[in-house]
């Protein structure tokens, strides 16, 4: 990777529950890491991934900005959800002319919203081989292209921009949650040869990602996620946010406590793998000549106690925590490793758009 430093963008990844920040720097022998954070959100600020409390949002940026020393202002930023569509479509092969406007008649089947509220992008994929076209019957991939679609709905980008800018920011890239944890994965562990999945499970959202040969065969973000115990505990023991939180991460003292904590989580867990098999299993039917072989699972509610074996039981597939800054070069004087490590599979959504830079596709 030859990416001049003047191009260095900030990552930034704007949770419901939480901000992280990732900041990267390209040295002679490779990449290091330079600054690394969080800051925790109110419950209300962001939902599904609108922003509500802009002044809450915007000071937790500048603050994680000050704290972590962080000068450079130029940053990477991403969106996820309801309002990001991303969909890999076929087409006959065009004229690089003629491929756009086709691609804008294409796209407005795929799209929920009207097209004039999407900002539409595209990238037109390699093509490995053409094997599940023709199984499908469908045209050969010689004659055929593969066109990843994106299209974001335009009030939520503003939104995003505008909030940069009120914290007096430079917004370059606005990526997709998926996007960037492939960026992520393909630092951590190279570029897979065979299917795996990455399943990022945050506070709102569980974002899944198959993907082979860098490219994603299929995403879905679903509405599940760590905020469902801490609402769940919320109400059984009758605690505020913050509470519950303390309660969801560090248990509970009180003995009669620890038997509905463990079945809010066990419950709440298992709607989890139940909605990652189903897509799973979408995959394998969509795509019946690949198989997934591992399973990499990263977002801070990953860490929730039992997931990660529960998961591996119940798909058969070999899971992995992602730790994208295995391959970093990162000075152990200035950064506490336990900390890092903990940090690790939370922060792969910042890391993959701290990759980023100016100007690029
Ligand atoms: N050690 C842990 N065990 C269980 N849950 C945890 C742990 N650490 C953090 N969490 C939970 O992870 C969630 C935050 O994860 P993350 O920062 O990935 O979410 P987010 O990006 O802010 O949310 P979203 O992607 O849904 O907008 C919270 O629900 C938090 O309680
Ligand atoms: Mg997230």
């Amino acid at each position: 990777m030859s990416i001049q430093k003047k191009n260095q963008l900030v990552g930034l990844d704007i949770g419901c529950h939480s901000i992280k920040l990732v900041e990267i720097d390209y040295v002679k022998s490779g990449i290091a890491l330079k600054s690394l954070g969080i800051a925790g959100l109110p419950p209300d600020a962001i939902v599904e991934g609108g922003i509500k409390e802009i002044e809450v949002v915007t000071s937790a940026i500048k603050n994680l900005f000050k704290n972590l020393k962080v000068k450079n202002k130029n940053v990477a930023t991403s969106i996820s959800g309801y309002s990001v569509i991303v969909k890999k479509i076929s087409l006959e092969k065009k004229e690089e002319s003629e491929l756009e406007a086709v691609i804008y008649d294409e796209a407005e089947q795929y799209i929920p919203f009207d097209i004039k509220e999407v900002n539409l992008d595209f990238d037109t994929l390699r093509i490995a081989n053409g094997a599940e076209e023709e199984e499908e019957g469908e045209k050969a991939a010689a004659d055929g292209i593969d066109v990843m679609l994106v299209a974001a709905k335009k009030d939520v980008v503003d939104d995003y921009v505008s909030l940069l800018q009120a914290a007096q920011l430079n917004p370059m890239v606005m990526d997709v949650d998926s996007f960037a944890l492939q960026n992520a994965l393909e630092l951590g562990i190279g570029e897979q040869k065979e299917c795996c999945a990455i399943v990022n499970i945050g506070a709102e959202e569980i974002g899944i990602n198959a993907v082979k040969n860098g490219i994603s065969l299929f995403t879905r973000d679903s509405s599940y996620g760590g905020s469902e115990i801490t609402r769940e505990i919320m109400s059984e023991f009758n605690v505020p946010f913050e509470e519950a939180e303390k309660i969801k991460l560090g248990g509970t003292k009180v003995e009669k406590e620890k038997k509905s904590l463990e079945e809010i989580v066990t419950s709440v867990v298992s709607g989890w793998v139940q909605e990652i098999k189903r897509a799973l299993d979408f995959v394998s039917n969509t795509y019946p000549d690949e198989s997934i072989e591992k399973i990499y699972v990263c977002g801070g509610s990953c860490r929730i106690s039992g997931f990660q074996k529960y998961l591996e039981q119940e798909t058969a597939i070999p899971v992995f925590e992602l730790n994208p800054l295995e391959n970093l070069l990162i000075n152990e004087k200035m950064f506490d490793m336990r900390y890092i490590k903990y940090m690790a599979p939370q922060v792969a959504v910042a890391l993959g758009l701290a990759l980023r830079s100016i100007g690029d596709k």
